[in-house]
């Protein structure tokens, strides 16, 4: 083992996990009365996803959750966050429970326990029960109380075990690509009338908090995509083009959320959709901010016949990862650094619910998954959270995306996420040498420091 100085040290009780969602890596789609969700009707569609896969088999990780922890025991995480499918609990989305959903989540909050891993729970990560959508997803008002009801079910099963609550994950992409350009379920393709979505997101969201504290959950938090926006040029239209994309993508979400107001720029439009009490119902106490972080984005002015006004352009010098997306651990930093500075008192401590990228080298002759740029990648963006924290940010924990490989939405198995490779013949499980590295950073934290 390197010496521990060569690793990123965070404060003593800093958190490094692992994650995972249902819909990438549970497959038994079939199985114990879940129902179908939208992701399983749209992968169903010829075209939607690139290699045409589904995520009806996946992992396996509904059979083979146990391996899957004994990994995560021998990672030496304390740390995993984990979805609960919609529509395992109540397959169409409304009335009876499916008691056996409810079990299997039981028995894996239960074997995690039992392995010291604390568990982080989220009630959707995309996954909307086919039913619902049928009857307008979320761009239905109703949906926001079917999920406060769903909340209560898995709250009161397993509120008293897990740690963390996340309710919603990153409302911003199931707006923009779900129902805005439609590249995630329900495929829509809106543009702007798709903002109904956002505020029923956040609406739920907040309905959530209050149903899960109710319910006895300790600690309820969020999971929010966010990216810091950088314009093409000093060009005031691309300057003006990035204002309004970051209103969308982070601020829509965020301002609610902590400070109970829509982004000036986008309260026009949604005006129509806000009833009184809307805002204070979002802007709940939160124990915890969640933050996903991948990338920054480059944003130009579209052209005039655009259906978008904003557009994104390549950010170059960087080097990229097998998605093509920029590594630029230095905008972690910075955009926690800013974060902490623009709201200050109203916001509770964050924790990075996922980071991570995508590489594709599998095993060697000698069935090593040699992925440097992997432990690269994590090194740097684990060293710019510590460099937030010295800073003064309050960062509690990182939860690397992912676990394991698994079905990355609409770009199916060809993009591998995992500190595990998995072979999707033969669903064997290899520790990639980023694993082991991760294995040692959590080993070379200095207790009491
Ligand atoms: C964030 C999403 O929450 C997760 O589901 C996805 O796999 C990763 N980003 C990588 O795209």
């Amino acid at each position: 083992m390197a010496h521990p100085e060569e690793y990123p040290q965070l404060p003593p009780g800093f958190r490094f996990g692992t994650s995972t969602a249902a819909y990438q890596v549970e497959g038994a789609a079939q199985e114990d009365g879940r129902g179908t969700s939208v992701w399983d009707t749209f992968t169903a569609e010829p075209g939607r996803v690139v290699d045409g896969s589904s995520g009806a088999v996946a992992c396996d990780h509904y059979h083979r959750f146990a391996e899957d922890v004994a990994l995560m025991k021998r990672l030496g995480t304390t740390g995993y966050r984990f979805s609960v499918a919609w529509p395992r609990i109540q397959p169409t989305g409304r009335g009876a429970v499916e008691q056996r959903g409810l079990d299997f989540y039981d028995r894996l909050v239960d074997e995690l326990l039992a392995a010291g891993v604390q568990p982080m729970a989220t009630l959707f990560h995309w996954d909307l029960p086919q039913a619902l959508e049928d009857d307008g997803g979320w761009l239905n008002r109703d949906t926001v109380e079917r999920f406060a009801d769903y909340a209560t079910i898995v709250g009161q099963c397993l509120g008293d075990r897990v740690e963390h609550w996340v309710p919603v994950n990153e409302p911003n992409v199931v707006t923009l690509m779900g129902y805005g350009i439609g590249m995630h379920a329900p495929g829509k393709t809106m543009m702007f009338e798709a903002l109904p979505v956002a505020h029923h997101l956040l609406l739920a969201h907040g309905r959530a908090v209050v149903a899960l504290r109710e319910a006895g959950a300790s600690s309820v938090g969020c999971a929010n995509n966010h990216a810091p926006m950088w314009p093409a040029s000093d060009d005031p239209a691309d300057v003006g083009a990035t204002k309004l994309f970051d209103a969308v993508w982070n601020a829509l979400f965020l301002e609610p959320m902590l400070l109970g107001r829509y982004p000036v720029d986008l309260q026009p439009l949604l005006e129509a959709h806000v009833r009184e009490g809307d805002l204070a119902t979002i802007r709940q106490p939160l124990d915890f901010y969640g933050v996903n972080y991948y990338n920054p984005m480059k944003i130009g002015a579209a052209a005039e016949d655009a259906e978008l006004p904003f557009e994104f352009r390549e950010l170059v010098g960087y080097p990229v990862t097998d998605f093509g997306w920029p590594v630029v651990p230095d905008a972690l930093r910075e955009w926690l650094i800013m974060f902490r500075a623009r709201f200050r008192a109203a916001l509770p401590p964050i924790i990075i619910t996922e980071s991570g990228c995508s590489y594709g080298m599998g095993p060697d002759a000698d069935g090593v998954v040699d992925d440097q740029p992997r432990i690269d990648y994590l090194r740097s963006h684990v060293q710019a959270v510590a460099e937030a924290v010295q800073r003064g940010v309050d960062v509690r924990g990182y939860y690397a995306w992912s676990l394991i490989d698994n079905f990355e939405w609409s770009e199916g198995y060809t993009q591998r996420f995992g500190l595990v490779h998995v072979d999707y013949e033969t669903q064997a499980r290899t520790p990639k040498r980023s694993f082991e590295w991760y294995a040692d950073l959590i080993r070379a934290q200095t207790p009491g420091r």
